[in-house]
């Protein structure tokens, strides 16, 4: 049986510095702490939408090495189907996050690696698995064409196709029209539509324009800790962040969010419910350091909703 839910992505293994504040060009720093762990916001949504309960077959490409294995390792313990592809000529990539202690912002630079040579033909190969996905899901870290030919196939197939269209960046014509939903942050919300993002007003004129350039159902944009804005035909209204406990580290808290959605919506859950059960899953992976290792488990997510 293919998987409920396929999501295209990066791999990479996320190097943590933890420091004071962000050095400045030039600078050595004297950081406080260093983890080494699973990353990519392909695989921590994977990751996230398998823990929470989710069906996830996980589309990538990465290299015959030991930052390869941490992917494989991570999939199998979070119940995630590995569709990656293993290219032995090229290196399975990394990101660099500086997370700042004092006001918990971060800095991340990613290098995709193998995951650069994701082609339209890879796509293609599982073309059978993504049109016929309950929902299909990616984001922008590997190259737009593959991006681009995963949705059409997935559209085509009458899969839910949700872009979480981050990292910021220009979208090739007709892609919006191919996205059930669109999850960008206020940074990449501002980055597709000009538009200053702010607060709830300013995501809420954002998501009316990206709606309007024909994104099929709803676009959320998310506002970290105040939560997020959905537009749909039903017009625009706040999701309410939730607390799980004191946030120690912020990173990937997207994908978490992103990966929880995919879940209840998997599920059929209706939209609202789907982005109360995408905001537990965010609250509680704020509560623990890492990305795809602070992922919550369906039960913790069931308990902080009470359902
Ligand atoms: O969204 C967080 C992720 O962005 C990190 O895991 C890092 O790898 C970058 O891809
Ligand atoms: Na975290």
């Amino acid at each position: 049986m293919p998987p409920d839910i396929v999501i295209l992505g990066v791999f990479v293994a996320d190097a943590a510095f933890r420091c004071d504040r962000l050095p400045k060009l030039g600078e050595t720093l004297i950081g406080t702490g260093f983890t080494l762990g699973p990353g990519g916001k392909g695989s921590n949504q994977a990751v996230a939408a398998a823990k929470s309960g989710g069906d996830v077959g996980f589309l990538t490409r990465i290299g015959d090495d030991t930052f390869g294995a941490m992917g494989r390792a991570v999939w199998a313990e979070a119940g995630v189907r590995s569709m990656a592809i293993t290219d032995a000529a090229r290196a399975t990539g990394a990101a660099g996050i500086f997370i700042e202690e004092t006001q918990g912002r971060n800095a991340i630079v990613i290098s995709p690696g193998a995951a650069a040579a994701l082609s339209v033909s890879d796509v293609e190969a599982e073309a059978v698995a993504i049109a016929t996905a309950k929902v299909a899901m990616t984001q922008l870290e590997q190259p737009m064409a593959a991006a681009l030919r995963f949705l059409q196939i997935a559209a085509a197939g009458g899969a839910v196709t949700i872009l979480n269209p981050a990292p910021a960046t220009a979208l090739p014509d007709g892609m919006l029209a191919l996205c059930d939903y669109l999850t960008p942050n206020e940074t990449e919300a501002e980055a597709l539509t000009s538009i200053t993002v702010t607060d709830m007003p300013s995501a809420t004129r954002a998501a009316k324009a990206l709606l309007a350039q024909g994104v099929r159902r709803a676009v959320i944009v998310t506002l970290g800790g105040a939560g997020a804005v959905v537009v749909d035909a039903d017009g625009a209204r706040g999701v309410a962040p939730m607390q799980a406990g004191p946030a120690v580290d912020t990173t990937g808290a997207g994908d978490a969010f992103n990966g929880g959605f995919a879940t209840a919506l998997a599920e059929g859950q209706p939209l609202d419910d789907a982005l109360r059960f995408a905001t537990a899953v965010a609250a509680l992976s704020v509560t623990k350091p890492g990305t795809a290792a602070s992922m919550p488990a369906r039960a913790e997510v069931g308990a902080l909703l009470g359902r």
